[in-house]
């Protein structure tokens, strides 16, 4: 992919670049909704990458191109960008960068990380050219920072009220590892995941329903949450636990306290993931990876059927747990599956999806990948 990107540089804008820059997408192991709650995550980046050919230029003018529509998109950063398609991603970042801007630049870029799927397509370009302009504007800025700036894109010019997970996970992923992140204090830490050693990979069912998060459904349940935060007297849901639930329920509307139920319960069950990794506890990480499912599904209200279908057929493959991830709406389910039961993973989707009428799934593992770096 590094001679892909930088072949198509080349060709688009008829020089070499100055670099090649890359940034995994990510999939959640668990601790969904909870990020913009002030809640912990525990997400890791995935070996599918964004990779981004860069070049400074002495104007002003900031070009981006790839291999997904064969436009060239092109912005001055004097203005907000609007509009602009999927170069309002990378251009948000260099607009929100903009005061360590050294001049424009010529950006191309080529990804494998699927579109839609719920696996952060948008945070690895995001943090692809964060890295790119950092390095090349001398920024200065740490990863950690680098990951709140393409949040900060795709809250103030794309427009979506997401959280920092995503970045933050393919800013700071490692190899074999995931990403423990208290999104209050902001402090993050690799947990080794130890897959290989029990014959577990994490397989993704990607159901091909495609979701956005700058549409209605998110920013719904962001709101709940906030409402309940302020009635219940917190600055954030982070303020309350399990044992603050019978009060939640006596004051909040009957659809607001399940959705502040998820949140109290979920940021517990990444706690409790982190025990169950750290004494590889297998049956007790599958009922956390149901149980956060089923959540997702009843309270938070956020799962689709062909999310639901895709755990049932991982469980009944033999799964030791499953759950949706991302945002929800649409997008992947992951199962934690022994490596051997991935091909009967596959049939036994496949034929469920056929015979329920749904689209044809995507069934693949994912290998938990290092984050954002420089690759030329
Ligand atoms: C999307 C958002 C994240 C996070 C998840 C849900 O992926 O971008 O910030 O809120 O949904 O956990």
């Amino acid at each position: 992919m590094i001679e892909a990107v930088t072949k198509g540089f080349k060709e688009t804008f008829g020089y070499e670049p100055a670099g090649v820059w890359s940034a995994p997408g990510r999939a959640n192991l668990i601790g969904e909704h909870t990020d913009y709650n002030e809640g912990f995550v525990l997400p890791f980046g995935i070996d599918k990458r964004t990779y981004v050919a860069l070049s400074p230029r002495s104007d002003s003018i900031c070009r981006v191109s790839s291999d997904i529509d064969g436009n060239t998109y092109q912005t001055d950063l004097s203005s907000k960008p609007v509009g602009l398609d999927w170069a309002l991603y990378p251009l948000g970042v260099a607009w929100v960068m903009r005061e360590w801007s050294k001049g424009g630049f010529d950006a191309y870029f080529t990804s494998n990380v699927p579109v839609g799927s719920g696996l952060s397509s948008s945070a690895a370009i995001e943090c692809s050219i964060a890295v790119a302009l950092n390095e090349i504007w001398s920024a200065g800025r740490t990863k950690q920072q680098l990951a709140l700036i393409g949040q900060r894109a795709e809250n103030d010019v794309v427009g979506a009220p997401t959280g920092m997970m995503d970045q933050t996970a393919s800013m700071l992923a490692e190899a074999d590892s995931a990403v423990f992140l208290d999104c209050q204090s902001l402090e993050a830490k690799p947990v080794s995941l130890n897959l290989e050693a029990h014959d577990l990979v994490v397989a993704v069912i990607d159901t091909r329903v495609a979701h956005r998060h700058s549409d209605g459904g998110y920013r719904v349940r962001r709101e709940s949450c906030e409402r309940g935060a302020d009635i219940l007297g917190v600055s954030s849901l982070r303020g309350l636990s399990v044992a603050d639930l019978p009060r939640a329920e006596a004051e909040l509307s009957e659809v607001d306290f399940r959705r502040v139920r998820h949140v109290i319960t979920e940021n517990q069950r990444v706690l409790d993931t982190l025990e169950a990794l750290k004494n590889s506890d297998l049956e007790r990480l599958g009922e956390l990876l149901l149980a956060s499912h089923a959540s997702m599904a009843k309270d938070f209200e956020i799962s689709i059927d062909e999310l639901d279908l895709a755990v049932e057929v991982a469980m009944q493959s033999g799964a030791v747990g499953s759950r949706m991830t991302g945002g929800g709406f649409g997008g992947a389910a992951i199962a934690v599956i022994n490596k051997n039961l991935l091909g009967s993973l596959e049939a036994n989707c496949k034929a469920a999806f056929d015979k329920a009428g749904y689209l044809e799934p995507k069934i693949f593992p994912v290998v938990p990948s290092a984050g954002a770096r420089r690759d030329r």
